[in-house]
């Protein structure tokens, strides 16, 4: 989540029902307990995966999902705790030299390297992450995003000024990293230079492609055509695809923008404010962020992003047929016929799940064979229904209300205004939703985070998908496409509500069958079937309240066939746990850790950076950097094992 450093958006105010209002109590505790999910045929997964156990595995035979470390206690400690026999060694901390040849600029720990040096180093804020294997398990290319800035941190003196070159480096700043890494005995290393080393930060020229692109809502003054936008922001969780590339999520790119006094309706669906409420300040010295002088530039945010990483000089492409949203996530699942499937999660209060499906096959040839499959499609936005099965509804013009009376002119319009779409069609409110992954059995999991204003006053009440008021901790929904992932229909259940047995209010107690956590929201489900779960708890509330027994934001296994889940790894203070990805022998993960040493009410104060954290580095005149964490076992073994 990119902290806003003011207000959580909140944006969505329509009244689409809500049958949703069917909930249905009784329905969920007989998840909690199984039996009504057994008889509903909801336990399909875990017969699938038994039917796995016996043949699917890696390397030394641990069965499919299998976990078997010692749970690592709750802590709030300024480091990373890992389970006996594991360790954890930090690499591609922010600011360091990516390795583009002949550019290698030293991180300085007083932050003042110069935007020209950051465009070359490792962005802030590390979230999504992906490992693409060259030579197996011992080199590829690490590709990972990075998501926002923290502006007290950025610069020696923070924002007590304000200058073009503080605009031009936190632009740097954000974006994506692409690295070469190797493995030398067991230490990971980035290879310098690297012809594949490569930075895209929010100033990169990239293309848009698919329905929307040059429609009049896409056009600018400094592009008129609409099909060419600059640069990537916010970009929090990830996805790959079968042909070898990247998918980047741009995620609360409102907040980059200065809004007018009064936004329109469209404006506020997708919760422009007035002014600059968070603060970013690239407007003062950037005007394509002033939203007043150029209105459409926030529709050319908030889409999916394409990247080859294995051509340097390839321009990323923005695949506008996936639709616009706080696009969080974006997991790939193939049907049967070979259509690629995209699952897509919007983070925001009340906002919706979302899936592509694919008009034509994948084909064999890797990036170039497949550089415009994401281009034809269709769209679906989910309904949850109380009964536990779910309907896709396709975002088609024309179709149902989607009609030019109802504001919707073409299907440019109809993925530009995906939110405003989605209200006409009743798809269902959700509580946040965040990373999707998929399992072996093809249930599909997507965390949804949190949402404290589920059942306040004005605000929709529960509903059978997201059963509890005031839902501080969270939980994770998963469901399976009737017949194969481009199913019309689905069944749904509950993975798991987060939650401490030990808080007295018992919508914050949860039915976790192992260790308490809250807020999930990074997702990977490994080689072995191992789903990996990554908390955020933001900064505001660590250790307050329903959180006041979890921690620091922690990283956790969970076992699919038993719903057993163990804490793995503990981050260090005022950080959110983001991306996860391993090597293909499943014996070295890499985790990143995003934003240690976060406020919890404002921005860093630069005359004090290590108020809450000083790590990794831990040096007395140095200041919090995100990181990636490499896990390894210390007898060389499976991760999780
Ligand atoms: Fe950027 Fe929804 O986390
Ligand atoms: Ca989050
Ligand atoms: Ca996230």
């Amino acid at each position: 989540m990119a902290k806003d450093f003011s207000t959580m958006e909140d944006s969505n105010r329509s009244s689409n029902p809500t049958i949703h209002d069917l909930s249905d109590p009784g329905r969920r505790s007989l998840l909690r307990g199984g039996v009504g999910a057994a008889a509903a045929g909801l336990l399909a997964p875990l017969s699938g995966l038994a039917t796995l156990a016996g043949c699917a595995t890696i390397g030394s035979g641990a069965p499919l999902g299998f976990i078997g470390f010692k749970s690592v206690p709750v802590s709030s400690a300024d480091s990373v705790l890992v389970p006996e026999g594991y360790s954890v060694q930090v690499i591609a901390a922010w600011g360091e030299p990516v390795g583009v040849s002949g550019e290698n600029p030293a991180f300085k720990p007083d932050a003042s390297n110069t935007a020209a040096e950051q465009e070359v180093q490792m962005g802030a804020h590390h979230d999504g992450i992906h490992y693409f294997a060259q030579n197996g398990s011992t080199s590829g290319l690490l590709v990972m995003n990075h998501e926002y800035v923290d502006d007290g941190l950025l610069h020696p003196d923070g924002m007590k000024t304000w200058t073009a070159q503080k605009v031009r480096k936190a632009q740097a700043a954000h974006g994506v990293s692409v690295i070469e890494v190797e493995q030398k005995n067991g230490r990971w290393e980035l290879v310098r230079p690297s012809p594949w080393a490569r930075r895209i930060t929010a100033n990169t020229p990239m293309s848009i492609s698919g329905s929307a692109a040059g429609h009049a809502l896409l056009r600018t003054a400094a592009d008129p055509a609409g099909q060419r936008v600059l640069g990537t922001f916010n970009n929090c969780a990830s996805g790959i695809t079968p042909w070898g590339t990247y998918l980047t999520c741009e995620e609360n790119f409102i907040n980059y923008f200065k809004g007018p006094d009064q936004p329109d309706p469209h404006q506020q669906r997708w919760g422009l404010r007035k002014g600059d409420p968070a603060g970013y300040r690239w407007h003062e010295h950037d005007e394509r962020f002033d939203a007043t002088k150029h209105p459409n530039e926030p529709n050319r945010f908030g889409w999916v992003v394409e990247i080859d990483p294995f051509n340097p000089s390839s321009m990323p492409v923005k695949r506008s047929s996936l639709g616009r949203a706080a696009h969080e996530g974006a997991t790939v699942g193939v049907t049967k016929d070979g259509r690629a499937v995209v699952y897509m999660g919007e983070d925001a209060r009340f906002e919706y799940i979302y899936k592509f499906v694919s008009r034509d096959k994948i084909q064999p040839g890797g990036a170039s064979a497949n550089a415009s499959l994401l281009d034809h499609g269709t769209l679906f936005v989910a309904r949850f229904d109380a009964d536990g099965s779910g309907q896709w509804i396709a975002l088609v013009h024309g179709q149902g209300p989607l009609t030019a009376a109802n504001g919707f002119a073409d299907q440019g319009e109809v993925l530009i205004k995906t939110r405003q779409a989605s209200d006409r069609l009743g798809a269902t409110k959700m509580d946040r939703p965040e990373w999707i992954a998929i399992d072996a059995a093809g249930w599909v999991y997507c965390t949804l985070t949190n949402n404290s204003n589920r059942g306040a006053a004005n605000m929709p009440g529960v509903d059978a998908a997201n059963p509890r008021a005031n839902n501080t901790m969270g939980h994770i929904i998963r469901w399976k496409d009737d017949g194969d992932f481009d199913g019309a229909r689905f069944q749904w259940n509950h993975f798991v509500l987060a939650g401490d047995p030990s808080n007295t209010r018992a919508e914050a107690q949860g039915n976790v069958k192992g260790d308490a956590f809250a807020c999930p929201d990074g997702l990977w489900v490994d080689g072995r079937g191992v789903l990996w779960i990554e908390c955020d708890i933001s900064t505001s509330a660590l250790g307050q309240g329903d959180y006041a027994r979890v921690g620091n934001n922690c990283l956790l296994a969970a076992d699919t066939r038993s719903g057993e889940i163990r804490r793995f790894l503990v981050g260090p203070s005022g950080c959110e746990l983001t991306g996860a990805t391993g090597t293909p022998d499943g014996r070295t993960m890499f985790v990143n850790i995003q934003h240690p040493g976060e406020s919890p009410s404002e921005r860093s104060d630069p005359d004090n950076p290590r108020r809450i954290s000083n790590w990794p580095d831990q040096l007395p005149n140095g200041r919090p950097r995100s990181a990636t964490v490499v896990i390894r076992k210390n007898d060389g073994g499976l991760i999780g094992t």
